[in-house]
């Protein structure tokens, strides 16, 4: 049901856990199944320099954030804001479509610490 690199991810999360002084949060819930998710950046020249999350969330959940902070690492904040869930969704070789709605946790979690570093910014 799950290819070998959701199995990878959810096994081996990358950037997982808390960040001291970040510049930014996002933090979302998830309406259909209620789990959470934040995600902490770091933010350099516009640059996303490091990035982490958190989630109370399925192993789809956690596949799909690790994925997301390898993708959104390195990137601009307007290159990280077009990143989709199908994106991720596709760098792990597809999801189960039940699981789908999981990935929108760490799409919506980076767009939402994006927000929050403009509005601090602006
Ligand atoms: Fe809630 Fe996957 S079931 S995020």
């Amino acid at each position: 049901m799950y290819s070998e690199k959701v199995m990878d991810h959810f096994m081996n999360p990358r950037n997982v856990g808390e960040m001291e002084n970040p510049d930014a949060i996002g933090e979302v819930g998830n309406p259909t199944c209620g789990d959470l998710m934040k995600m902490y950046l770091r933010i350099e020249d516009n640059i996303i320099k490091d990035i982490k999350f958190q989630t109370f969330g399925c192993g789809a959940a956690i596949a799909t954030s690790s994925m997301m902070t390898e993708l959104a690492m390195g990137k601009t904040l307007d290159e990280a804001l077009e990143l989709t869930r199908d994106d991720v969704a596709d760098s792990l070789d597809g999801l189960p479509p039940v699981k789908m709605h999981c990935s929108n946790l760490s799409a919506d979690a980076l767009k939402a610490a994006i927000e929050d570093y403009r509005k601090k910014h602006q």
